[in-house]
Order: structure tokens, then sequence, then C-alpha cells
């Protein structure tokens, strides 16, 4: 389990203001969550402080009850941006974070080959991100967060880049992943009907500081289909969360 207990998180450069004040949620083993706010709200924060990459000020962030600095390898984040190394094959941009963790070459190798055939490019192992397209470049980026190895995947806006129909395709992808590793899943994402078609919970996050977190719980079960996001239940909650997400851009 992931725990933010009474962050505050404030950035040392630009504008003093706290992001984060006393803020506190969790998300169970195996969940799959999104994450929706507007933007600059500081989505992408949470999954720095997260990854470790900023400290916070106050508080705590947990996972299994144990302090996230004095952890390892827990989470695996995949930023907004594409990263892969234009330079590298696709088989060695999957490698990348093995190399890091100094896993042995042969399985690094092995690994990889094994989560390119997983996302359908295996016969792409020796290309170069160039020749790929947007859509086989993420589930590449994907690939390789799962390489990490780790329970925790926080995909930030994998798939806003992308057009509808490769979107479309992808989620529905992502989904079929995820009911075979169950992984933990944190995605951040903008696009409600997004959010509601993958997600289990979808955590709302609103106001400068952020002090808490509305959940709103996608009551459908898995694996889903888009006909289910036609339920009268269902256009009612993404309504709501349009509404929401509209409120909170005004008071910015
Ligand atoms: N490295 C940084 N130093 C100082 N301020 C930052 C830094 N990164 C982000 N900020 C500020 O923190 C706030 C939250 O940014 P963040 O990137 O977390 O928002 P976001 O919710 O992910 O937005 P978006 O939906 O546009 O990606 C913004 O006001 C931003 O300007
Ligand atoms: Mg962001």
């Amino acid at each position: 389990m992931l725990e933010f207990k009474n962050v505050k998180f404030i950035y040392k450069s630009g504008v003093k203001e706290p992001i984060l004040e006393n803020l506190s949620f969790k998300v169970e083993d195996g969940e799959f969550i999104s994450i929706v706010g507007s933007s600059g709200s500081g989505k992408t924060t949470i999954f720095r402080i997260l990854n470790g990459l900023e400290d916070i000020q106050e508080g705590s962030v947990e996972i299994d009850g144990q302090d996230i600095r004095g952890l390892k390898n827990y989470s695996s984040y995949m930023p907004q941006k594409d990263l892969l190394l234009p330079w590298k094959t696709i088989e060695k941009n999957v490698m990348l974070p093995m190399s890091i963790q100094k896993v042995d070459k042969d399985l690094q190798k092995e690994r990889a080959i094994e989560m390119l055939k997983q996302v359908g490019l295996e016969e792409y192992a020796n290309k170069y991100p160039k020749d790929l397209s947007g859509g086989m470049r993420q589930r590449v980026a994907f690939a390789r967060t799962l390489c990490a190895g780790a329970n925790l995947l926080l995909l930030d806006e994998p798939f806003s880049a992308l057009d509808y129909i490769t979107r479309i395709s992808l989620q529905e992808w992502l989904m079929k992943q995820w009911l075979d590793v169950k992984k933990t899943i944190v995605f951040i994402t903008h696009d409600v009907e997004e959010a509601i078609f993958l997600s289990e919970k979808i955590y709302v996050v609103s106001g400068r500081p952020i002090t808490d977190i509305e959940i709103k719980e996608v009551d459908l079960p898995y694996p889903r289909t888009r006909e289910m996001l036609l339920d009268p239940r269902i256009q009612r909650l993404k309504e709501d969360l349009i509404d929401k997400l509209r409120t909170t851009e005004e008071e910015e």
C-alpha cells in the first residue's frame, strides 16, 4: 500500500507557495487509480515526490508503512514526454532501467525481448525510435516502465499526444496488461472518459495548495468495453467530473 501522510511540499525555486499542504491519501496494492485535475494543479509534482525526485518539507510518503526515503526501486515512472533515447535501439531503450540497476546483461536482454513480445513489438527490437509511430513509441516506453520490475507504475499522461483511435486502442491494451500483471497503476490524465474507462477510482485534485483529494468510484466490472461508457450512471459521473474540473479551473 502507498500512503501520503500529512504531506507539505513547496518548490525551492519559483513561487514559494506550497503545492501540497497537509495532504493525506492512500492507494491499495493492485489498484488502478487515475488522477485528474486542472493544468498546473500539481499532479506531476505528486509523481516527482513519489519517485524520490523532490524532497517534502513535512509529513511522510510510505510504501507498506516504510518511508520511501529508505527504499529503492519501488516505483517505475513514465514521464509526461516519451523519453526514448533516439541513438539507442528499441531493445537498448527497454534495457536502460535494468542496466542502471546493474542487472546481468543476458537477463536484461531476455527480459527486454519478453516485454517487447508482450507489447507486440518484438520485431522492432533492433530499430530506432524514429522508425516507430507515436503509439508504438508509447508501448516501448511502457514496456521499459514494466521492465524496471517495480510493483507501482506511475504513468503521467501516457496517451495524451496520440490521436483518438490510437488512444482508445492503447487504453484497451493497458487495461488487459493491468488485468494480467495486477500491478498498482497510478495514471494521470486530462481525459475524463479515459479515467472512467480505465480506473477503479478517480482522484480529483484541486486547489492551491492541494489539501485533500476527492475520490470518485467507477462502478463497472472488468474487463470493460466502450459500450459500458454509455450507461446513464457513467454519463452522469462524466458530467460531474467535467463540472468539477471546470469549477476548479475557474478558481485558479
Ligand atoms: N521544477 C519546478 N520548480 C518550480 N515550480 C515548479 C516546478 N515544476 C512545476 N512547478 C510548478 O508547480 C505547479 C504544479 O505543477 P505540475 O507540473 O505538478 O502540474 P500538473 O498538474 O502536472 O500540470 P499539467 O496538467 O499541465 O501537466 C505549477 O504551478 C508549476 O509551475
Ligand atoms: Mg503534469
